[in-house]
């Protein structure tokens, strides 16, 4: 028997399993196999695949493998029950979730026992943390329901949506997607991650005994071929999706061209930034609450730490005392630390991942603590003086490493934090509040945690930058990814015109020689070019008569653009004064030569006086309009936490390429390209292909209002070209198209590769009248950056 005196020695914990009782039988009740969730009822269990408990091994339940016909059935009930849900009054959608979160309340302890059964994450993270966030954001939204219609004016439900969600947060996850969908007006088919479906399918009898309307909620659970499905059928309208980068690519490839809205959460490989002034032992308990809360299944762990050279080995020397503490094993155990990997082939993953490292010479480090000898475990550990362009810097390991390297300036910090193709997370470390801001501001990040770490809230928006994907979960910018505009009134794009005809007697030669130039060039960094091609285009009347002509730009053109733009990037640091100071001057300079750009429109597009008057009178208005709203678009300070303050900061994407139709051809394209400069993005812009000769005007109006070199480029030439290059181009970050379906549907399967954001318009808008906070809301990225206060 074990003495006091001994215990007081060692002061070891004894076992303190959490009970497991209600789940067990729970689990016993549904021992011949889960069926699937449509309709508001449960099917009858169809083809089973296993379902494990991690930390043991053992299979605890059957769940159902989805089959299309599955999907077909659970998006039918969707599309049949979204009207009438959106139909109840915002109140009476309010109720339905005030009432689920009180019923997922009153179960928190089975859900949490549930969950950690199910994923082998420590009882302590799933009752603490996972479950309560979960009835937090049913709360939020509650009161988004009924909010919903006046704050987003112009906007309606998108309609069925399809969510598909990983295994490291199951329920947290269900509920970031489920409670915006409906909150918003729309239902929804929800697939959980085969290896962890188990708290969906309680979520599901919770809806049941919470009393909501039949088909609002529809839950198919299977593997990756199920989510396949649901991606693929033509009834659902907005996909949102959670998991690895790979996945999220497929489904941007896959949803090209459909007209379903796409929000992606994705992988990241988040730095940990601590200066030499940091407090370092918050910073070392910081780190584990970055990279071994959840085992490091965390799509936004803080998994690199980048420490400042001075403090490095006094810091790795407190994580290693620290580690030595943390406790593995029994997740049930409720002062277990570490839990279990969620499945056999996520361990192997990391272990495959750590030969490479190990491959590479570098130094692990672990506490010499035994781990289970049965179920699925990984030991926290620590590698150093790792390189960026080691495996272990670059790839997300998601398990409980922590890789750590060093820097000697703020800049270096900088650039090694950004130094990832991912950009979802990070963390900051130091006690001088100036370095903190300047540095957030820096990082390429949608969410900065300054001497903090993993903070979520249902009132903070959340998601990436970069490969990490785009749109936000939680909070207004979350809620908008689940709303579409009022139907397009416009009539469908036609088909973009014949390929322009390249005019070989105007090479540049023959040109000079000829002696007068009338071919417009390109216009990239802030000067006139001649097209890569040598080649120009002619550019007819609507009688078919030669008005002039203009360059017949290639994607080397576009390159160069983009190469311009990238060099002009401080325009997006000018102060918001400034930026509108030069719009103001650009639309000054315009109104003085309104004439001349209307005679230009007129024999350019056979526009009536009057039509081409009004155009340029408008695109001067709406300069104007941009210029007053460039430092009035601000952020918020979203109310999640006590004792901390979330800044949301509406952050320039970087280069926007921006392609416009022919139609309008000078407003059009004022109105796309003024609201993404005064954010702050440098543009790449191909303006219309059939009446481009506004567009090369233009430059002598950007030369004359002090419109920095490389903030606006032009390229003209074939517009359905010219998008896919700039789709395809690997540093354009964002990317607006307006034109024919075809083509959007190319930008949007080509912009798969850097996962960059697109906004399509395939219908003619009423040029006149669009403008307004959408497109400064598609002009920026919403960054949130959480900032401690009090001691
Ligand atoms: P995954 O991306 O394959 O799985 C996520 C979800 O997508 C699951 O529900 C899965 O069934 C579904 N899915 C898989 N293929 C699909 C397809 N073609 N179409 C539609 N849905 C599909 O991720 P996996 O294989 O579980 O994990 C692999 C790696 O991905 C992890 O090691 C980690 O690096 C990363 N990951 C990142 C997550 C995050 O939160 N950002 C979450 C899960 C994984
Ligand atoms: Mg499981």
């Amino acid at each position: 028997m074990a003495l006091i005196k001994d215990i007081l020695r060692t002061m070891d914990y004894g076992p303190s399993p959490e009970s497991s009782e209600h789940v067990l039988s729970w689990l016993e009740r549904h021992k011949a196999g889960f069926g699937l969730f449509i309709n508001g009822r449960f099917t009858n269990p169809g083809a089973l695949f296993d379902v494990f408990n991690p930390a043991t091994g053992e299979r605890i339940a059957g769940a159902t493998q989805g089959s299309p016909a599955d999907i077909d059935a659970a998006v039918t009930a969707a599309r049949r029950a979204q009207p009438k849900w959106a139909a109840l009054s915002g109140y009476g959608r309010a109720k339905h979730l005030y009432a689920l979160a009180r019923h997922v309340q009153k179960r928190e302890r089975f859900l949490a026992v549930l969950e950690t059964i199910d994923n082998g994450k420590p009882i302590r993270e799933s009752r603490d943390i996972d479950v309560p966030l979960v009835a937090r954001h049913f709360y939020h939204h509650a009161g988004w329901a009924s909010l919903v219609d006046s704050e987003f004016p112009g906007t309606r439900p998108v309609g069925v949506c399809g969510q598909i969600i990983p295994w490291n947060f199951p329920l947290l996850m269900l509920a970031w997607k489920i409670a915006p969908a409906l909150a918003a007006g729309n239902s929804v088919v929800l697939k959980p991650a085969e290896y962890t479906p188990l708290t969906a399918l309680a979520f599901a009898e919770i809806c049941v005994e919470a009393g909501l309307p039949a088909g609002v909620v529809n839950i198919v659970t299977g593997d990756g071929a199920t989510g396949a499905a649901l991606v693929a059928h033509a009834g659902v309208d907005k996909i949102a999706f959670t998991g690895s980068t790979e996945v999220g690519r497929a489904i941007r490839k896959a949803t090209a061209g459909t007209g379903k809205k796409l929000s992606l959460e994705l992988g990241g490989k988040s730095p940990f930034v601590v200066f030499d002034d940091a407090d370092l032992d918050s910073a070392v308990e910081g780190v584990v609450d970055a990279i071994w809360f959840n085992q490091g299944q965390v799509c936004c762990a803080g998994s690199r730490l980048l420490a400042a050279e001075g403090i490095a080995d006094a810091m790795y020397a407190k994580l290693r005392a620290r580690m030595a503490k943390l406790r593995a094993g029994d997740p049930l155990d409720k002062s277990t630390d570490v839990g279990a990997i969620v499945a056999p082939v996520q361990l192997e993953r990391i272990e495959r991942l750590m030969r490479e490292g190990a491959a590479e010479g570098l130094d692990f480090w672990r506490a010499d603590d035994v781990l289970p000898n049965r179920g699925c475990f990984y030991p926290p550990t620590l590698v150093t003086g790792v390189e960026p362009a080691s495996i272990l810097a670059r790839e997300e390991i998601f398990g409980p490493v922590l890789v750590a390297s060093t820097f000697r300036t703020p800049d270096e910090a900088v650039a090694l934090a950004n130094n990832t193709r991912y950009g979802l997370a990070a963390s900051v470390w130091t006690e001088n509040v100036n370095r903190a801001f300047e540095v957030a501001a820096r990082l390429k990040a949608g969410v900065v945690w300054i001497n903090s770490t993993n903070l979520f809230d249902a009132a903070s928006g959340f998601g990436g930058y970069r490969e990490s994907g785009f749109g936000r979960e939680g909070g207004r910018e979350g809620l908008i990814e689940y709303r579409a505009p009022d139907a397009p009134k416009g009539k469908p794009y036609p088909p973009a015109a014949a390929p322009l005809i390249a005019s070989p007697g105007l090479t540049p030669s023959q040109e000079s020689a000829g002696g007068l130039d009338r071919t417009a060039k390109l216009y990239v960094g802030g000067k006139q070019t001649r097209p890569d091609s040598g080649y120009s285009y002619a550019v007819l009347d609507p009688r078919g008569n030669e008005v002039g002509l203009a360059g017949l730009g290639n994607p080397k053109d576009v390159r160069n653009a983009v190469e311009a733009a990238a060099k002009a990037s401080s325009w997006g640091a000018a102060t918001a004064h400034n930026r509108a100071q030069v719009l103001y001057y650009v639309a000054e300079n315009l109104s003085a030569r309104a004439g001349e750009f209307a005679r230009r429109l007129r024999t350019m597009t056979g526009a009536s006086a009057r039509a081409a008057e009004a155009e340029v009178e408008t695109s001067v208005r709406r300069a104007f309009f941009y210029a007053g709203f460039a430092d009035k678009f601000d952020g918020a300070i979203h109310a999640t936490r006590s004792r901390f303050v979330t800044l949301a900061m509406n952050e320039p994407w970087g280069i926007m390429g921006i392609v416009c139709p022919n139609e309008a051809p000078l407003l059009s394209l004022v109105s796309l390209v003024m609201p993404a400069v005064a954010m702050g993005n440098c543009v790449v812009v191909v303006p219309s292909s059939l009446h481009p000769l506004s567009a090369t005007d233009f430059y002598s109006i950007l030369d004359t209002s002090d419109v920095p070199a490389g903030v606006v480029n032009i390229v003209t030439g074939e517009t359905n070209a010219l998008a896919a290059t700039l789709a395809e181009h690997d540093g354009v970050d964002a990317l607006w198209y307006v034109g024919d379906h075809p083509g959007a549907a190319k930008v949007e399967a080509l912009s798969a590769g850097n996962l960059k954001a697109t906004w399509l318009t395939t219908t003619q808008p009423d040029w006149s009248r669009a403008e307004g906070r959408e497109f400064l809301s598609r002009a920026v990225q919403v960054k949130n950056i959480w900032t401690p206060y009090g001691e």
